[in-house]
């Protein structure tokens, strides 16, 4: 397959490049480097490989770590070392990421000088333990979040793509954080879901519209899916990244998708979808979780009608005279039996598969849209 057709199956981009698909190595120190990911490259779109400390007080606390009985990557001359790694990663499809531990901004500029584009600069603001903590990297970014901003941003002065790896819970609100960080620039926002689950997921979809990476435990097509469908646009496994586990993932996704149309499409909204579902919401016409929600959002009634009709102007989906309220942009998800959607698709000759991947770019319009007018839509 070539890229053109991974986009249209899963029509995810990171760093300038069409992902494979949906599953991504998230970073173990010690253990996951470039031969880790190239022994794991048929089933994955990205790989996150470190972490790597690049700076003197992050190099001492690896030391230090180690004394303790963890497992680091020790060198006293990390560019090369990363080098290394990543001309591994350039002879296979998967997008490289490279996890990064250092205290002071410049610190991430310099690591950013030497690679450019060539990869995504994932800041560590995951990491607990104290050494690391103690170096101002890790968790310390997420108690002192205008470090991390500032982070962001020196990166971004780069021209670099910028993944934030974060632990849920630990900053006093994560939809404050996910808004922070996207304003200060950040492309990619990777999160340790703890116990929280997939309306964590929800409530950070609906804070920004970073890609999503959701992490932690999400070792079956059960919990996958669950990710997918509240908002998650990738899934990343640390600990149980073994060969098996991956392609399983990565075979199941690819199924869905070809049956599916969009791998990922959230729930109804008054089945607790996050704001992509908009694109499956009726007209404003009754007292239901709509409602609300476009008020949340700023929107009135009228901007929302307005922004739909615009969104599928020339699209297939502005069909329907048989339809509830005139056009398929109205309609329900496929899953919803419906007798007169099917038949306005079906005289339109529109697969299933084309209804949903047409609501997706519906979603990514509307999302877009929501976001660009207004900075806090929830
Ligand atoms: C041994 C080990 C080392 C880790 N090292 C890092 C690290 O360097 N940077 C980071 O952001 N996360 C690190 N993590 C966290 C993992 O990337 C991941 O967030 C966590 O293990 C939960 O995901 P999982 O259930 O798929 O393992 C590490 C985890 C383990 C078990
Ligand atoms: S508009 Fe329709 S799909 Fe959306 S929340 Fe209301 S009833 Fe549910
Ligand atoms: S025509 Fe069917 S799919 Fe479309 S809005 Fe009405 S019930 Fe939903």
């Amino acid at each position: 397959m070539d890229n053109t057709e991974y986009f249209e199956r899963f029509g995810i981009v990171l760093n300038d490049r069409v992902v494979r698909t949906p599953v991504a190595i998230a970073s173990m120190a010690g253990w996951v480097d470039g031969e880790y990911v190239v022994a794991r490259k048929d089933h994955v779109g990205a790989a996150f490989i470190g972490g790597y400390s690049i700076d003197g007080p992050a190099i001492q606390a690896s030391h230090e770590m180690v004394r303790q009985g963890r497992k680091e990557f020790i060198s006293d001359d990390p560019l090369t070392d990363i080098a290394h790694q990543i001309r591994l990663i350039e002879e296979t499809d998967v997008i490289c990421g490279v996890n990064l531990r250092g205290g002071a901004p410049e610190s991430y500029q310099a690591v950013a000088r030497e690679f450019g584009s060539r990869i995504i600069y994932e800041i560590d603001a995951h990491c607990r333990q104290e050494p690391m903590v103690q170096a101002g990297c890790g968790e310390h970014f997420l108690h002192n979040p205008e470090a991390l901003v500032g982070t962001v941003k020196a990166l971004k002065q780069e021209n670099v793509t910028v993944s934030v790896k974060i632990r849920a819970g630990v900053h006093r609100d994560d939809r404050a954080l996910a808004a922070d960080l996207w304003h200060a620039g950040a492309d990619i926002l990777h999160v340790d879901l703890m116990d929280f689950g997939y309306q964590k997921v929800r409530q950070i979809r609906n804070s920004c519209p970073l890609i999503l990476i959701a992490n932690n435990s999400i070792n079956t097509f059960e919990r996958m899916k669950e990710m997918l469908s509240h908002g998650a646009d990738m899934v990343s496994l640390a600990r149980k990244s073994d060969e098996r586990t991956l392609a399983g993932l990565d075979a199941a996704i690819t199924r869905y998708a070809d049956e599916h149309g969009w791998y990922n499409s959230p729930k109804q909204l008054c089945r607790g979808g996050d704001l992509r579902a908009l694109a499956f919401c009726c007209m404003p016409v009754k007292n239901c979780p709509l409602i609300p929600t476009l008020e949340r959002a700023g929107l009135t009634r009228e901007e929302y009608v307005a922004i739909k009709m615009d969104a599928v102007k020339g699209t297939k989906l502005e069909e329907g005279k048989q339809t509830c309220f005139g056009s398929l942009s109205w309609c329900c998800k496929d899953s919803s039996p419906c007798m007169f959607r099917n038949l306005t698709l079906r005289q339109a000759g529109v697969s299933n598969q084309e209804y949903m991947r047409l609501k997706r770019e519906l979603a990514n319009t509307l999302i877009k849209r929501l976001f660009r007018d207004n900075n806090d839509p929830c």
